[in-house]
């Protein structure tokens, strides 16, 4: 691979499951056949806070086809549930007692011989509340706010508010909205018990091993018991982090029932289900001398929770680390709401900061009179602001240069709405993002096949990123194979043990040990060839009269990745038109640019950094749920209601590469990319629309009536 800036029309492997997909051959967790299947339908609390006095399911019971019907008071004890150590906190238990935490909140799963009668008996199913007051609406709790740690309350570096002291101050707030992620594949669980201590599931999970655990865990098994397949998953963007209580519900209703038991969430359970990005309130405050240098930031930010649960995210880290300004301090607090908790959704923490801080850096530039990317250079951290620490790699000013030249930037005008084309108003925007970047441990089997067919095996799941394109091709260039040869199984929980796919982790964490094993076995056939250089595979298995040869490999990041700071870059570049009467926003051209250290698969990166963008985009312009505080009901929980970009919001999108190997975070070079690819978005297209129209948007998402 070479180290040159890389095209938008990238060379290398397609997608080495791509033909699998296309061809609806590929296998997603609802698809697999059964036999003796009943289908379970989920039923959702009515009030939004209060007590189940009493669930009248006679009518269910009585519909045709139905075969059970379980609510809290007669589903049989979920073990785990009754034996973990009461703690006042923690993830919703299903059928556990008769509190309602939020509005949809499940108390029933109407089981029936087929999908539509399980359907038709859900909507047969009633109950009584004793319903309280509730609260769903962060605005007007925010007085409210806690922090459950001592470094969300208080992150102080150099002086405290320090902005205040400087000539040039901004000081703003910034809010976005819950945002959902909406991945194409509902969530879904086929769910068979073989034994009565051994289970066996089909689930949309981003890590197997992990479901392996939970579910282990609810039902008291050894978690070689439990067997989760999951080879293919329709996209996630961190919905399927965790085991959610609909996953449980079916394990338990499998058990109950004596029968293999699948359960798809429906659209609109998908809103109130699986997490979401959750509602925040922002300020920040910058101050600065007249020639662009940063004296002090200030963010401090308010994420909603629910009243179960404390879900907690690196809001402001992202202040904590951008710039090198002498003066950082931060606050982040949580206020409990009656609504479901919230979860990781790509870019988790940094996607919601970096919208407010660049935001903020560029009123800053528009104050200063100075060009957005010379003020970031201006402030470009050459170490780590936070502890000093030299970074392993970073190659943003060249991510700016590079993005600048595609973009058009000096087409810009720095005054805005001093542009038109065609009777819209043209305006240019640009911002950075940042997310750590991780290493943790994989393990991996190689086994040369006397054929010469290599395959690989990790537990490792692919939420559609191209985890197998990247595997494939490390592969094939330590071990000098054709990648038509090579073979990369995995979403199976049998399989040696892989992180969940989240963190942007994975071709760093799993790519090394793929890499480390085929280094391993390529070992074992030179001292098998007597140390000559060894790579007629097949040749030597023939010779030594063996049908495979294999390895399985352990590998992990070392002690001296504790010396360096460690950060995958991005800068994103919008060109939007604004309709000057309808105030109609349309992007023109994106271009993103990412440093993620080395490119191990050109096509994927740069399918990857699109939709990162496309996401960002939806969460600028469209992306918003609302709730109707008097009942703290969704009000949009659908695709007609709740608007995610569609093909003609998105005209043109292109992705760079710096493609500099990360020498330091692991052998292959590569750094993760999942989460850049949306951080920063959101903020580039407001700053777009300010350069069009003067108007400055700091309530997402960037809806027509808010610019006219
Ligand atoms: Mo993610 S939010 O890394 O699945």
């Amino acid at each position: 691979m070479t180290n040159d800036i890389m095209t938008n029309d990238p060379k290398g492997l397609s997608r080495v499951d791509g033909r699998l997909k296309v061809t609806g051959r590929a296998k997603y967790s609802a698809e697999y056949k059964v036999k003796d299947l009943v289908y379970g339908v989920l039923v959702g609390s009515t009030i939004t806070k209060g007590t189940i006095k009493f669930i009248d399911t006679k009518k269910a019971e009585a519909a045709p086809g139905v075969v059970s019907v379980l609510t809290y008071f007669n589903a049989p004890k979920i073990p785990g549930y009754q034996t973990d150590t009461p703690s006042p906190k923690g993830p919703l238990k299903i059928f556990y007692n008769d509190q309602i935490y939020f509005n949809g909140q499940p108390i029933a799963l109407v089981i029936a011989d087929t999908f539509e009668r399980a359907l038709f008996a859900a909507s047969q199913v009633s109950a009584a509340y004793a319903a309280e007051p509730h609260q769903t609406d962060l605005k007007t709790n925010l007085d409210k706010g806690f922090s459950t740690r001592k470094e969300d309350k208080d992150f102080v570096k150099g002086t405290a508010d320090a902005w205040k002291t400087a000539p040039i101050k901004v000081e703003q707030e910034y809010v976005i909205p819950t945002e959902v992620h909406n991945p194409m594949e509902l969530h879904a669980i086929i769910a068979k018990w073989n034994a009565a201590d051994k289970i066996s599931v089909y689930t949309k999970t981003q890590g197997v091993k992990s479901t392996q655990r939970s579910i282990a865990q609810a039902f008291k098994l050894p978690p070689e018991n439990v067997q989760v397949t999951a080879p293919f998953v329709g996209g996630a963007f961190g919905a399927a982090l965790r085991t959610w209580p609909h996953e449980i519900a079916a394990v338990l209703a499998s058990k109950v029932t004596g029968k293999p038991v699948k359960l798809v969430l429906s659209r609109a359970d998908m809103f109130t289900s699986v997490g979401y990005r959750p509602y925040t309130w922002q300020k920040v405050s910058l101050g600065a001398t007249p020639d662009g240098k940063l004296v002090g930031i200030t963010h401090e930010a308010t994420g909603q929770s629910s009243v179960y649960e404390d879900f907690t995210e690196g809001v402001v880290n992202i202040s904590q680390l951008m710039y090198a300004s002498p003066n950082i301090n931060t606050h982040y607090k949580l206020v409990s709401l009656n609504v479901n908790t919230p979860t990781p959704m790509r870019g988790p923490g940094e996607a919601t900061g970096a919208f407010a801080l660049e935001s903020a850096m560029d009123e800053l530039s528009y104050q200063l009179n100075i060009d957005p990317i010379d003020l970031r250079m201006r402030n470009y951290a050459e170490t780590d602001p936070g502890n000093g620490k030299p970074y392993s790699s970073k190659y943003l000013s060249e991510a700016y240069k590079l993005g600048a030249e595609k973009i058009g930037w000096t087409n810009r005008n720095q005054k805005p709405g001093a542009v038109t084309e065609n009777g819209w108003l043209v305006g240019y925007g640009m911002a950075a993002g940042m997310f750590g970047a991780h290493r943790s441990s994989a393990t991996v089997l190689a086994r040369m096949m006397a054929d010469g067919t290599l395959v690989l095996q990790t537990a490792v799941t692919d939420i559609g990123p191209g985890t197998g394109t990247a595997m494939v091709s490390i592969a094939s260039e330590v071990m000098g194979i054709p990648a038509e040869k090579i073979k990369f199984d995995m979403g199976d929980s049998s399989l040696p043990p892989s992180p969940t796919q989240g963190g942007s982790q994975i071709t760093s964490t799993v790519g090394s040990a793929v890499h480390d094993a085929c280094v391993e076995l390529k070992e074992k056939f030179k001292t098998m060839a007597g140390n000559t250089d060894a790579t007629n595979y097949t040749q030597i298995l023939k010779q030594q009269n063996l049908d495979k040869l294999e390895v399985t490999t352990a590998s992990k990041g070392g002690a001296e990745q504790g010396k360096y700071s460690m950060y995958s870059w991005s800068v994103h570049f919008m060109k939007v038109l604004v309709h000057p009467t309808t105030g109609v926003v349309k992007i023109n051209k994106a271009i993103s640019v990412a440093d993620a250290g080395l490119i191990i698969s050109p096509k994927t990166a740069r399918s990857q950094m699109i939709g990162g963008s496309i996401m960002g985009i939806g969460m600028a312009l469209t992306e918003e749920v609302v709730i109707d505080h008097r009942y703290g009901r969704l009000v949009n929980n659908n695709f007609a209601d709740y608007h995610v970009p569609v093909q003609a919001d998105i005209p043109q999108v292109e992705a760079y590469f710096v493609n500099k190997p990360d020498t330091i975070l692991n052998p292959i070079g590569a750094r993760g990319m999942g989460e850049i690819a949306t951080i920063g978005v959101a903020a580039a297209v407001a700053n777009a629309v300010y350069n069009a129209t003067g108007k400055r948007v700091r309530d997402l998402p960037i809806t027509p009536d808010k610019l006219v």
